[in-house]
């Protein structure tokens, strides 16, 4: 499959099948996160593999809604960065999180982001909830968590006709 078709395949996934990833697969999906652009290549981000069922559940606790997802996946990446170190953390975070998003897909792999910056539960920061248990250090923030496994279903590319062009301008 090469990168145009891997575009029009790549879907959000929220449901998966019980086989867990392999390490193989999981070894790959971490080194595209690595081998992504960063800012000032400062290359400052935290990247946490999570395979253990409850650790992933309580992953899927960690904000009030749209992480329920989380539960059902066999892996669970936390993606997070140092804001008072890099100033485009949110950026380094973002473009490896879809990095590996591609290279799941490549693998055959369904993957969703999961927002965690600016969501939680109540009063209390997603990324705090996810930092206690998972022992992040105190200047880690996190961005999102990727939701990885194998495909419930496939899901149709998107309607290539209802693509937003009108947000492209050329001059
Ligand atoms: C920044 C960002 C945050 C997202 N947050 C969530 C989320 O918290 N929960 C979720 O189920 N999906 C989340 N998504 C997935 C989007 O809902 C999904 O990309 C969108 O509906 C388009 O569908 P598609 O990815 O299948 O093209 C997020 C995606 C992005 C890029």
């Amino acid at each position: 499959m090469d990168f145009k078709d891997l575009c029009l395949r790549r879907r959000s996934h929220r449901h998966f099948t019980d086989e867990p990833v392999s390490k193989a697969d999981i070894d790959l999906i971490i080194k595209a996160a690595l081998l992504s652009p960063t800012s000032k290549s400062r290359r400052d981000w935290k990247f946490v593999v999570v395979t253990d069922k409850e650790k992933i559940f309580s992953l899927s606790e960690a904000k009030d809604h749209a992480a329920e997802l989380l539960a059902e996946a066999p892996l669970a990446i936390v993606v997070a960065g140092r804001p008072e170190e890099n100033d485009c953390w949110i950026e380094d975070c973002a473009v490896a999180a879809v990095t590996m998003q591609y290279q799941a897909e490549d693998l055959g792999l369904g993957s969703c982001w999961v927002q965690m910056r600016d969501r939680g539960i109540g009063d209390i920061a997603a990324s705090s909830i996810i930092s206690a248990f998972m022992g992040l250090k105190s200047d880690e923030e996190v961005l999102c968590v990727l939701a990885i496994g194998h495909k419930a279903k496939e899901l149709p590319p998107l309607d290539e006709s209802q693509l937003k062009y009108d947000s492209v301008k050329y001059i």
